[in-house]
Formats: structure tokens, C-alpha cells, sequence
């Protein structure tokens, strides 16, 4: 499979200037894309492909694959928790959003070997969106907050484009 990835787009830092400049609001460090939990049918669709797509490898209840700290014989990660035990919640939104369609290669070390698949040509942006929304919706309240100040914290993609 052949992954592209592209500048960020100049649009997208032109949003973020203006996002940045509105009235009483914080300026947004994760940039345009933000991974909302949604209304119940957007949480329902994540669910199911959550679970035809993730549950195998990540655990039906985001509990990560058994003993997900000790690395596999071929020397790779298991798939981690999802669950505020895992450390998905320790990224922003715009880099679970890279990892989930270009696959965790392009954020990591050259060579860098891993199991992880990129779901770019398996699940459209929405869908990823949308699952994405359903793992952030088990996370507690106060997860879900650190998370948030991560998102504000976290300087724009530097050269990965989600789209
Ligand atoms: C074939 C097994 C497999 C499937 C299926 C799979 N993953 Fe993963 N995933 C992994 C592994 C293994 C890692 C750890 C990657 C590494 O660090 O090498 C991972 C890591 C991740 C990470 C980074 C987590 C972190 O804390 O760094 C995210 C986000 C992620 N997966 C999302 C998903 C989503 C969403 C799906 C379903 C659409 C999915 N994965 C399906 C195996 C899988």
C-alpha cells in the first residue's frame, strides 16, 4: 500500500489563523480537524466499526491486546489499550486521526516496524472520525480533559495532512 503524505495545507493554516483570532475563544492547537464524540448515530456507526475493524487486534472493550506492555517475538507492540489504562488518550486528535489512516509508520522512527494497519483505504475520513468519536466517548470525564488541554497544547501537524 502506498501511503502519501502531503504538506499541511495552506488553507488549513489560513483557518487556523482565523480560528485563532475569534473572540473570547482559545486558540485551537490541534487546527481544524477535532475528533467530536457526536449524537447517538454517529456514536452507534463508530461502535460497529469499531467493532468489525479494531475490536480484533485492540479488544472488544478496548482492553488491548493480553499483556500489551511486552513486545511480541518479532519484536513488535501489541495493540494497547484504547481504555484510559492504554495511552491513545496521550495524543491529539489530528495524530490519532494520522495514525488511524496513514498507520503509526509516518509519526515513527525510520524502519520503524509495527502491525498496525493504515485504514485510508478502508474507511472513509467520516468513518474514521466517527470511530475515533466512539473510543473518546468511553473515556472518563477526567481523561477526556487532560486529553482536551492536550489538543489545546499540541503545536499543528508539521507535515502530515489528514486528509
Ligand atoms: C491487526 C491489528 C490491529 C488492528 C486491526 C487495529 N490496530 Fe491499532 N494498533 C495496533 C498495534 C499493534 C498498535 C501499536 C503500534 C505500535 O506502536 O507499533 C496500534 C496502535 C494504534 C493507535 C496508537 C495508539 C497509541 O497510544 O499510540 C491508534 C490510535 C490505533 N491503533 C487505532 C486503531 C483503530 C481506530 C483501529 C480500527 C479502525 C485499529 N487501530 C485497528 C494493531 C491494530
Amino acid at each position: 500500500m502506498t501511503r502519501r503524505i502531503t504538506r499541511w495545507p495552506t488553507a488549513a493554516a489560513a483557518i487556523l489563523a482565523v480560528a485563532a483570532c475569534g473572540a473570547g475563544q482559545p486558540a485551537d492547537r490541534a487546527g481544524e480537524l477535532r475528533i467530536e464524540t457526536g449524537d447517538a448515530q454517529q456514536l452507534r456507526l463508530g461502535e460497529q466499526l469499531y467493532a468489525l475493524h479494531c475490536a480484533s487486534c485492540h479488544g472488544a472493550q478496548l482492553e488491548g491486546a493480553p499483556d500489551w506492555r511486552r513486545r511480541l517475538p518479532s519484536g513488535r507492540l501489541p495493540a494497547p489499550p484504547h481504555d484510559a489504562s492504554g495511552h491513545t488518550w496521550h495524543h491529539p486528535d489530528w495524530e490519532l486521526f494520522a495514525m488511524t489512516k496513514h498507520g503509526v509508520t509516518p509519526l515513527a522512527p525510520p524502519d520503524y516496524e509495527t502491525d498496525m494497519p493504515a485504514f485510508g483505504d478502508i474507511l472513509s475520513d467520516a468513518e474514521i472520525l466517527a470511530v475515533l468519536g466512539y473510543i473518546k466517548a468511553q473515556w472518563p470525564d477526567e481523561i477526556a480533559a487532560i486529553q482536551e488541554d492536550i489538543n489545546q497544547r499540541a503545536p499543528p501537524p508539521p507535515d502530515i495532512s489528514w486528509r
